[in-house]
């Protein structure tokens, strides 16, 4: 069973430093998932002294604290006193942090939760690494934070066992010093590593930039940009493919949304189709989003202008009911080990708000995911556009 799993989503997350009630972004009562797993129990009963074996506490009075990929603000709730600076690329992420720094009496000052495009700390005394699932997001925050970790950092990385590999761990290796792992407790894993400051790791191989293929309508042999973590920031997705034969072009003025954006080739297709169109990329990634900027400049021109938000979904927050006239959507299939149609519905519910009446949604997916029902349900209406043996491209327009 997923440990992460329990039918009690409530239970506290308790911690040498103070029990605290964590949740998830949004918060759904219904939500079976916890905000924190036996990776981040680990890690903090290790700082503590609690882990067993034969390492003391680990002194963080005075320290500058970073919390690299802390999952939904567990690590930086708990060692709230001590000031940490949260490094992480989700917004989901940060709004959840926020919740629970809230829910936990600690001030959240915005400067202390930084998101992976921001400028890291100059200097890093304790730095600790919730394990993302992203390779390639790991090894280019590693990068970004080496220069500020000196012979004295202490480097904590903490995961449950399936997420840490041999790669995982030859990333720390070759990007800040000598490295070993703990043994597991409870499914989890720690990892140490002692800086070595004669190691020249050198700048960051990222973002990613591959060309796309001849065949994939106005976006044909351009450009596309992936930082990090982006979705298939290393090929075109297949699913993204079928969806660029299909598209729409867009009015002239039309408002058009590209929402989960990810490297922003699904708006770009649609700027060079419709070129009087304007465009706004959304995604909750902030690694996605700047890659859907430099994969939109790249194409359309440095000077050419879209908007680029990091938000959930369509919230009412950043897109004004009834202003939009078409939303391109390929929605994620795994979202933070969350059921994806929990998030699929969001978009869509998203959608419906954010669509001027007689405004569509196109939505690409797994012809299995049974997308038309629920688009159904929402609009009244669902057209089929095409379809494969795996994918449909789906219209749903808002009466
Ligand atoms: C299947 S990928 C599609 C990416 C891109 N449109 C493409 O077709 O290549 C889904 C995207 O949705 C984003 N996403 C996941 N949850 C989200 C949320 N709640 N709000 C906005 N975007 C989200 C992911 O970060 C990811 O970039």
């Amino acid at each position: 069973m997923n440990p992460e799993i329990t039918p009690a989503a409530a239970t506290p997350f308790s911690t040498p430093w103070g029990v605290f009630d964590l949740t998830r972004f949004p918060e759904d009562p219904r939500e079976r998932l916890r905000a924190w797993d036996a990776a981040d129990e680990y890690l903090l009963r290790h700082l503590a002294g609690e882990a067993g074996g034969a390492d003391g506490a680990t002194d963080l009075a005075g320290r500058r604290i970073v919390v690299l990929g802390d999952r939904w603000g567990a690590l930086t709730t708990a060692l709230a006193a001590h000031e940490p600076v949260q490094i992480a690329d989700s917004h989901l992420g940060r709004r959840a942090t926020l919740a629970n720094l809230a829910r936990a009496g600690a001030t959240s000052d915005p400067a202390r939760l930084l998101t992976t495009r921001d400028t890291p700390p100059e200097r890093i005394d304790v730095l600790l690494v919730r394990v993302p699932k992203s390779l390639a997001l790991l090894e280019d925050q590693l990068h970004r934070l080496a220069p500020a970790v000196h012979p004295g950092t202490v480097v904590i990385g903490t995961g449950m066992v399936t997420e840490i590999h041999t790669s995982t761990l030859q990333l720390f290796e070759r990007i800040l010093g000598p490295t070993r792992t703990s043994l597991a407790a409870r499914k989890a894993r720690l990892i140490f590593c002692t800086p070595d400051p004669a190691l020249d790791p050198g700048p960051s191989p990222w973002p990613h930039r591959y060309a796309l293929p001849p065949d994939v309508g106005p976006v044909s042999g351009r450009t596309v940009v992936n930082h990090a973590g982006t979705f298939c920031a290393e090929r075109l997705d297949i699913g993204t493919r079928f969806f660029l034969g299909h598209l729409p072009t867009p009015a002239p003025g039309a408002r058009v949304v590209d929402l989960g954006c990810g490297n922003g080739v699904v708006g770009t297709a649609a700027a060079l189709a419709g070129p009087g169109a304007e465009l706004v990329f959304v995604d909750e990634s902030h690694q996605a989003v700047a890659s859907a900027e430099e994969t939109f400049r790249t194409n359309l021109g440095p000077d050419a202008r879209a908007e680029f938000l990091t938000a959930d979904a369509l919230a009412a927050e950043v897109i004004a009911p009834g202003s939009v006239d078409l939303v391109l959507n390929n929605p994620p299939f795994h979202s933070h080990q969350a059921t994806t149609d929990a998030t699929a519905w969001r978009m869509f519910t998203g959608s419906r708000r954010a669509l001027k009446p007689g405004g569509e949604l196109w939505v690409v997916g797994n012809r299995h995911l049974g997308y038309h029902v629920k688009l159904r349900r929402l609009f009244g209406n669902c057209q089929l556009v095409a379809g494969n043996p795996k994918f449909v491209v789906l219209r749903a327009v808002k009466r």
